[in-house]
């Protein structure tokens, strides 16, 4: 497999953006819930939000990266047997992901240093805070992180959604090809496009 994207099919590194992000965010949105449930004297207290923020901040970088990717190696165009509508709503749906992502890091970000204090990454380097002691930053920002990541795994629920439609009633290589896999035969894709008199 190529590294590099073609214009029909995502290459290893598109590819491996797309799960390696999908992982970590399902990762953080059920370690977000199970975190802030934990008693006091739970030894996952501390180690909880340590991870989710440290994992948080590295998903930040490894986005910054995937977009220059995404410049440098356009995506796959669009399967032409796609709808208007369809491919119209899958872009519409992939940048409302990248938006609301960077929002939920952002705010995520900005709940963990509204009191001045750095973000540590593991013990590898931290995130001096930009906003220093700001008081109401962190109810502000945990208010919409609640809500963005919520709106991010809805919407990724959708996306999920929409690529096994593809895949079981249109019977497309829509999402054959995010998993890296060859299309399917010819012969079994359902088009109109060949018409045998
Ligand atoms: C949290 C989870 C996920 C996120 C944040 C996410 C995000 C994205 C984004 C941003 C793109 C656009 C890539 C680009 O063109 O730059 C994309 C493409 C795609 N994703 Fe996901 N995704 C997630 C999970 C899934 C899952 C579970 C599936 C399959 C069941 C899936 C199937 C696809 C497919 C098929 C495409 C390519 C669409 C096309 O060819 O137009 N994604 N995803
Ligand atoms: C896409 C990435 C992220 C997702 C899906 C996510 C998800 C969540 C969820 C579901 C919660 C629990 C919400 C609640 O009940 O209040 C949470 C809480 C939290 N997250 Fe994230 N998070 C992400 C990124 C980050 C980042 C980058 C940071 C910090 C650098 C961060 C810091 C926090 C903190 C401090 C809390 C606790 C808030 C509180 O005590 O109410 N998150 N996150």
């Amino acid at each position: 497999m190529k590294l590099r994207n073609d214009p029909q099919r995502f290459g290893a590194i598109a590819l491996l953006f797309h799960w390696l992000v999908a992982l970590a965010v399902i990762g953080l949105f059920a370690l977000g819930f199970y975190m802030v449930d934990l008693g006091y004297y739970d030894p996952w207290y501390r180690k909880g939000p340590d991870l989710h923020r440290s994992i948080g901040i590295l998903l930040f970088i490894t986005m910054v990266l995937r977009l220059g990717w995404r410049f440098i190696s356009p995506p796959p165009a669009p399967l032409p047997t796609h709808k208007p509508w369809e491919k119209i709503s899958a872009h519409l749906t992939h940048w409302a992901l990248y938006l609301l992502l960077f929002v939920a890091m952002v705010s995520g970000y900005l709940i963990s240093s509204a009191d001045g204090s750095s973000v540590a990454v593991f013990n590898w380097f931290s995130v001096p805070s930009v906003s220093g002691h700001q008081t109401g930053l962190e109810d502000t920002a945990g208010m919409i992180h609640y809500w963005v990541t919520w709106a991010v795994i809805g919407l990724a629920g959708v996306h999920a959604l929409a690529a096994v439609k593809h895949h079981l009633f249109d019977r497309d290589d829509t999402l054959r090809r995010i998993l890296g896999l060859s299309p399917r035969e010819p012969s079994r894709i359902s088009t109109n496009t060949h018409h045998p008199s």
